[in-house]
């Protein structure tokens, strides 16, 4: 299989660069530091975006399809899990032979004059007999051999070839895109302007601004806004964002954080989640209070929540989307369905040892 051409140099392939027309077969490589949710959110964002892929499989580490590059460029500027995206070369399994014999299958006549390194990672703890060190050679001593002209370049190189060794499978791309580890870091509870110890981290509101299937212009509402991480997370992806809290101090917290971060924001007003001054909006996506960090005001956790769903199967319209975290001892599924919402989807996060979060995303019927 040809390269593609033009694609020499991944460094400067940033995901608003891949313009090609027409659909290749990529992978995206997985954080992982979660069975389900990168997957997860891998799905709700072409579900989000209206992406048409084909062949599409998501596992903890990696998701794999036919999609086309601007599609690609779409999901990435937006994933809070996804760590990098690769051209697909090949799949096969994950054993020596057979891979040096598929890699030796590649036309790797496109990366003549060119700079390279090869990198493998092994994920899961799958296949301890293959060493990535070894893979690596093999590999670039592959290329070398059909392109003597290639370089090899560990630091610097234009083209990054990347392998993957997971669920005893191995693959091989070329990198099309590398997310900026720390991207989030910025926007750490710490380092805003306004700090409460029950604010979320960024990628984690990211993430379930993504699993609610947020789209750009949303009107995006959290009723339990708190310090606004999900409201500056839903602002930077193109959402107009609103908050409630009923505490003023949290109020002008997340002001002054919508400030330093989306100043383009609607922002946030004093209210009660149960009497919300809007009639309607696009998604929900909420992290109430558990009355431990954050105080439900002498409400009862399950009322103040059971209470709220009702109140949001009224703001929604039919078929858009609610991503709650909730405390995992909290049984919603009665509730949610007397008031009009099917579970789709649910993931358990543990926070520490007394605490476990159940992320539920719903959908209104
Ligand atoms: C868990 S915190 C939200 C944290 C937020 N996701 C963040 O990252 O900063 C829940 C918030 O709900 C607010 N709250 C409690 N009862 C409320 C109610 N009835 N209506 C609106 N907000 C309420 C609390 O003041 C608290 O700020």
């Amino acid at each position: 299989m040809p390269l593609l051409e033009g694609w020499g140099s991944y460094t400067s392939l940033s995901p608003s660069k891949l313009k090609t027309a027409g659909k290749i077969r990529v992978f995206f490589t997985l954080s992982g530091e979660h069975p389900t949710l990168p997957a997860a959110e891998v799905k709700a964002l072409l579900e989000a975006e209206e992406v048409e892929v084909k062949e599409f499989e998501a596992r903890r580490f990696l998701a794999r399809m036919l999609i086309s590059q601007d599609d690609c460029s779409r999901i990435l500027d937006r994933a809070s899990m996804v760590t990098g995206c690769y051209h697909e070369l090949l799949a096969c399994r994950a054993e020596v032979e057979e891979i040096a014999k598929e890699v030796g299958g590649v036309d790797w006549s496109t990366l003549k004059g060119k700079s390279f390194a090869v990198r493998v990672e092994r994920k899961g703890g799958c296949c301890p007999h293959l060493r990535s060190a070894e893979l690596e050679r093999l590999i670039g001593k592959v290329v070398k051999t059909q392109v003597p002209e290639a370089r090899v370049c560990l630091k610097a190189p234009e083209v990054l070839v990347k392998g993957l060794v997971v669920d005893q499978s191995f693959y091989l791309g070329l990198s099309l895109a590398e997310v900026r580890r720390g991207v989030f870091d910025e926007r750490r509870p710490r380092r805003r302007p306004f700090f409460h110890p029950s604010a979320l981290e960024p990628k984690l509101a990211r993430l379930f601004v993504n699993l609610a299937r947020a789209k750009r212009g949303d009107l995006l509402f959290d009723p339990f806004a708190g310090t606004g991480s999900i409201l500056m997370e839903a602002a930077l992806i193109g959402c107009s964002p609103v908050g409630l809290d009923i505490d003023l101090r949290m109020v002008e917290g997340t002001k002054a954080n919508l400030r330093r971060y989306a100043p383009h924001a609607i922002g946030a007003l004093r209210g009660d989640a149960r009497h919300p001054p809007i009639l309607k909006v696009d998604c929900v996506v909420t992290d109430p209070p558990y009355g431990r960090t954050s105080s439900t005001r002498g409400e009862d956790t399950s009322t103040l929540i059971e209470n709220f769903l009702n109140v949001a199967a009224d703001l929604l319209p039919h078929g858009r989307y609610m991503c709650l975290a909730t405390p995992s001892w909290l049984d919603l599924a009665e509730a949610a369905l007397k008031a009009g919402f099917k579970v789709v989807e649910e993931h358990e996060i543990r926070v520490h040892r007394s605490l476990t979060r159940r992320v539920t995303v719903f959908r209104r019927c």
